[in-house]
Order: C-alpha cells, then structure tokens, then sequence
C-alpha cells in the first residue's frame, strides 16, 4: 500500500451475536503512513478469546473508522470509545431469536436510511471485510440504480409461509445470505420504505416466519421484483475458507470463520490467532503494527 489510494467505503452492518456493524459511505484515503498513524498498538502475548468485536477492531475496522458502526443491545462506554464513538444501542434483546435478530436489522435499515449515504452494506461479526476490495467492487455498481448484491447460501430458492392458505407458498425467491455480507443501493433501499421502514420489517418477518435474510430476500425480489446479483467475491462459513487460495484473497470482499473452518493463510500461531483474521490481515496489510517485520 505505498501509493495513494482513494477509498469510498459503503454501509456497512454487521451483526455480531450481539452486535451489529455499519460501514458508511465515505472517502478514505489510505497510504502506509496513515495507516501505522492509525494503529493501535497489539499485545501478542495472549489472544483475546472474549469476543469478536476486538479481532475486527484491531483490523479492518482501522481501514474504515468514520464509516463503520456498530448494532448492539447494550451501552458500553469502553466499547463506545474503541468504536470511535459508533456503537448504537438497538435496544433489541440480546438472543439470536428470530424477531430479535430482525429487530437489529431494522434498526440498521432505518439507521440507513437516517445516513443518507450510497451503500447499505451488512455483514456479521465473524466476517472479515477486505475494505478497498469492497469500495473497488461498489464502483462498479450506480447506487442511483436497484442493486442487491451478495451470495446464495442455499442451493435452492427458499420458500415463504403464506398466513391466508397456512401454507409453506410454493412460490420461491432467492436470498443473499447475511453470514457473506451483503449490499443494497440506496435506490432500492428508498423503494423499499413503504414496506420496512419504521419498524416494519420486524412485522415481515414474523408474518413470513423467516430470518432477517431470508426476509430481505423476500421483500427485494417478491415485492420489489429485483432479482439479487450474485458477487462471488462474499463468503460466509457455509463455504470450505481453506479452499480459497492466497493468491485471490485481493479480489475477495468477506471472509469467515466457525470453530475447524478457516481461512488457510500462512502467519501467526493457531494459538494466538484462532480466527486467521489477524494473519489474513497482515497478509493484505504488513504495514499494519502489529504485524511481524
Ligand atoms: C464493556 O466492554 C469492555 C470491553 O469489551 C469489557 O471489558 C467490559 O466488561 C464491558 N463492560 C460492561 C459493563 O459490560
Ligand atoms: C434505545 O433507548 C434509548 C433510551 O430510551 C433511546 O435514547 C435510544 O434512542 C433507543 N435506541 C434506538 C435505536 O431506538
Ligand atoms: C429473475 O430470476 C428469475 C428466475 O429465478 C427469472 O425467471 C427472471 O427472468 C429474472 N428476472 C430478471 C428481470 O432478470
């Protein structure tokens, strides 16, 4: 990264198990000295197994601190500050219930659309948001157009309840599965007020009786008749991580974790870095402080 580079960052939520994270559009510029400026400095004694929220601060959270926020059911002073004051307290309870999780995501949608900035971009607190790569992919994209970016999690199309037949409706959509991260144009996102805005889309998915992705899913290409565009470039935990070689880890927006499926990239000890996050950033990013010389 020695050169300039210009970054327009999007939207960005993430849901953490009791989080959730925003990523606003912005302009970021970033170069090698400002990125060291910006690190904090790394313990690599002992790993931080308490919770995910550290492993994205201490990495690609750096790259993109004005434009990402956080989704909690919590206030938390010391976590406010290390969020660089973006921490925003859902009031959503704390399970990973159905409704509450739809709860977070409507909070996000309308925290949206408050911003008016160009990308809603959601992703969860197991992701590991490549951040250029994901300004340098929406550059492709006219957010004054209907796009709905992200990955199929599901070989098949999902199916919905329909509360006046008490029927699983044979009718089927696609959806982008959270756990990949996904993003919405503004565009589609204003369109899409009548529906969830206010709140609303909490009373979607109860009447449907799906997740908060699978809901999104529903509302953007039953209601909305928007096809989602699939960006291979998202990945979640359903995918094998070890069978993404190094030499594309450029391209690709997100990465994910769960216990004996990881990123295979070469760096810290297992021990110390469990997730790969930490390795995989240095391996994008070996300016960074912490990582090794
Ligand atoms: C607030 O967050 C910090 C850092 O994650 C944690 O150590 C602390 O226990 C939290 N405080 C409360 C009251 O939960
Ligand atoms: C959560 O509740 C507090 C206290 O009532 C309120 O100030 C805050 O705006 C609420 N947050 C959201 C996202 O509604
Ligand atoms: C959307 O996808 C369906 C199949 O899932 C296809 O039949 C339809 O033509 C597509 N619509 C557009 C506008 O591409």
């Amino acid at each position: 990264m020695g050169r300039r580079r210009m970054i327009k960052a999007a939207v960005i939520l993430v849901t953490l198990g009791y989080c959730s994270l925003l990523v606003y559009q912005g302009s970021v510029t970033l170069n090698a000295s400002n990125l060291q400026e910006s690190l904090p400095s790394v313990k690599t004694t002992k790993h931080n197994r308490d919770t995910r929220l550290p492993i994205i601060l201490k990495t690609w959270f750096q790259l993109a601190k004005d434009q990402t926020w956080f989704f909690t059911d919590t206030d938390n002073q010391t976590q406010q500050q290390l969020t660089n004051g973006h921490l925003v307290n859902t009031n959503c309870s704390d399970t990973h219930q159905r409704q509450h999780l739809c709860c977070k995501t409507s909070v996000e949608y309308d925290t949206f659309m408050d911003s008016g900035k160009k990308w809603f971009c959601h992703f969860d607190d197991d992701n590991y948001v490549n951040v250029p790569r994901l300004v340098e992919v929406l550059q492709g994209y006219d957010y004054q157009m209907d796009w709905y970016l992200g990955r199929k999690s599901i070989p098949k199309p999902a199916r919905y309840y329909n509360p006046l037949t008490k029927n699983m409706q044979t009718t089927r959509f696609w959806f982008a599965t959270f756990g990949a991260g996904l993003c919405i144009s503004r565009s589609l996102a204003l369109k899409m007020i009548p529906v969830v805005g206010g709140g609303k889309f909490i009373s979607i998915c109860a009447r449907i009786q799906q997740a908060d992705d699978v809901t999104m899913g529903y509302v953007i290409e039953r209601t909305m008749q928007l096809n989602l565009t699939i960006v291979p470039e998202f990945h979640s935990h359903l995918e094998q991580m070890k069978l993404i070689p190094s030499d594309i880890f450029r391209e690709q927006i997100s990465f994910s974790y769960s216990p004996k499926n990881t990123v295979d990239v070469p760096g810290f000890d297992a021990s110390y870095d469990p997730t790969r996050f930490l390795s995989l950033h240095c391996f994008l990013f070996p300016h960074f402080e912490f990582c090794p010389r």
